[in-house]
């Protein structure tokens, strides 16, 4: 039986526990009743050590093994996932490069102090002023994504007086995410140039003076839990090096993975979540006996994680407003297999049966309504994300609730925490926290409904401070011309 109180670190940050007194949630020694009575909720809150360490261990644990199989690797963060100049700072810190999507995210890493030779910047349409910008500031590797960048790329360089570093996009055909990989001729999506092309398009980039021509660059999916695809995907690129290394008259040195390493979001998944140290270990395997079998010399290699790196070291803090039973008719969700499995999974079919129906069934499910939603994240509506939530102020030993965390939205969709149970007498003024929040949430946040977004805050030993400040309803009105 679920244990409603244990805060799950394997998808809450490691510094998270209950104070032994009081049974509040504290985040890297603070309190999130403090957090919440100082910054208000809906409040993101980010484990400063927690999201180093990630970057950290990555970077470490795909360095040596590499070095094992005898080249070496370099880490850039994904800063699509989770930036500021805070953020990208820490990553800077532990020795991450910083890859990027746009000039905006460009700004903040330079903002940030990060060394652009240390920046990769990509985007299958970047503008013209874009990559001026990306090769004025020294960017590392610009990712070529189609045809037309070529020329573009090649004349900012001209006229900077720079050799650009560049390196390819492939459409290798493998998709992953979550559990399963499809490898087809081609993928059907804007990422990209077909493999078949690369011999080609890579004539065509070394013809120009100011180009260099570093690799072949690939990112096949999010939420990837194996390392069959990555498999597939270094074999088929690994596979054309041949053929390049014959028209540049010299072994082409690097090869980027991308990123995509799956965390878990809730206790369920948590069995399934990738061992950075083990995947490590697979990949530098993979790239090494690849290269042998092809007879091609070992490149450099790259990767790009980024919720694998800041996923788990956020949380977000949320005060329970309304609350409301919906009755769960025989027909209805109340016989809804994924409720079942649900609760099966957790042990309470057959264990708390006061709040289960007479054949095992949830009887209700409770609607828990917090003072955010869809703006501050909105992945459960654009993906069926799971999340997993905890009452955060204090323990209870009430039976076990199905419930359904929804935002303040004017959508049914607005869902927050699909399925879950927490304690039946969860009531407002609750604060709730929830796991796992720290990648491409804030991201994707919007100021939906006009409700403001919130700020960041980082916790670390015993204190906490704003990284991000949040917006305000004055500063959302001030955009209207009046
Ligand atoms: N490299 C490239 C070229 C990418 O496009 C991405 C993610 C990454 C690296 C980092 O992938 P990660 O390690 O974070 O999985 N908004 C979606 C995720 C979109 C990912 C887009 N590209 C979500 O919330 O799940």
């Amino acid at each position: 039986m679920t244990d409603l109180n244990s805060i799950d670190t394997r998808v809450f940050p490691p510094s998270a526990r209950r104070g032994r007194d009081c049974g509040r949630l504290k985040l890297a020694g603070v309190s999130v009743t403090e957090l919440a009575e100082q910054f208000g909720t809906p409040l993101y809150v980010v484990d400063e050590q927690a999201a180093r360490d990630q970057a950290r261990e990555a970077r470490e644990a795909l360095q040596r093994e590499f070095a094992r199989v005898g080249t070496e690797a370099t880490v850039y963060y994904a800063s699509k996932a989770l930036l500021n100049v805070e953020v990208a700072r820490w990553m800077t810190d532990e020795g991450l490069g910083i890859d990027v999507a746009s000039g905006g995210e460009l700004a903040v890493a330079l903002a940030a102090g990060a060394d652009p030779a240390r920046i990769g910047f990509h985007g299958n349409n970047k503008s013209e002023a874009e990559i001026t910008r990306a090769v004025a500031a020294g960017v590392g590797t610009l990712i070529i994504d189609s045809e037309q960048e070529i020329a573009r790329i090649a004349s900012a360089a001209r006229a900077t007086g720079v050799r650009q570093r560049v390196r390819l996009r492939i459409n290798s055909g493998v998709h992953a995410g979550a559990h399963d990989f499809l490898a087809t001729a081609h993928e059907d999506q804007k990422f990209g140039l077909p493999l078949a092309r690369a011999a080609e398009i890579v004539r065509d980039i070394a013809s120009h003076e100011s180009l260099e021509f570093v690799g072949l660059h690939c990112h096949i999916g999010s939420q990837i839990f194996s390392s069959d695809a990555f498999r597939e995907s270094a074999k088929r690129l690994l596979g054309v090096y041949p053929t390049l290394a014959e028209i540049l008259g010299r072994p082409v040195p690097e090869l980027n993975l991308g990123g995509g390493f799956g965390i878990a979001y809730t206790p369920a998944q948590a069995a399934e979540a990738i061992d950075i140290v083990q995947l490590a270990g697979s990949l530098a395997d993979i790239v090494a006996t690849t290269c042998s079998e092809a007879g091609i010399p070992l490149p450099k290699v790259a990767f790009e994680p980024g919720r694998s790196i800041v996923g788990q070291a956020g949380v977000t803090l949320y005060t329970v407003g309304t609350t409301k039973p919906v009755q769960l008719a025989e027909s209805d969700s109340g016989g809804d297999p994924l409720d079942l499995a649900f609760a099966e999974g957790l042990g309470v079919e057959g264990g708390s049966t006061e709040r289960l129906g007479p054949d095992g069934r949830f009887a209700e499910r409770l609607y828990v309504s917090v003072d955010g939603g869809m703006s501050d994240n909105p992945r459960p509506a654009l993906y069926g994300a799971d999340y997993h939530a905890v009452i955060a102020n204090r323990v209870s030993d009430a039976a076990a609730q199905l419930v359904r965390v929804v935002g303040k939205h004017c959508e049914a969709g607005d869902i927050v925490v699909q399925r879950d149970v927490l304690p039946a007498d969860v009531a407002p003024g609750d604060l709730l926290a929830v796991a796992a929040t720290g990648a491409y949430c804030w991201s994707l946040s919007s100021s939906y409904n006009y409700v403001p977004r919130p700020p960041i805050v980082a916790v670390r030993n015993g204190e906490a401070r704003v990284i991000v400040r949040g917006e305000t309803e004055d500063e959302l009105l001030s955009r209207s011309v009046r």
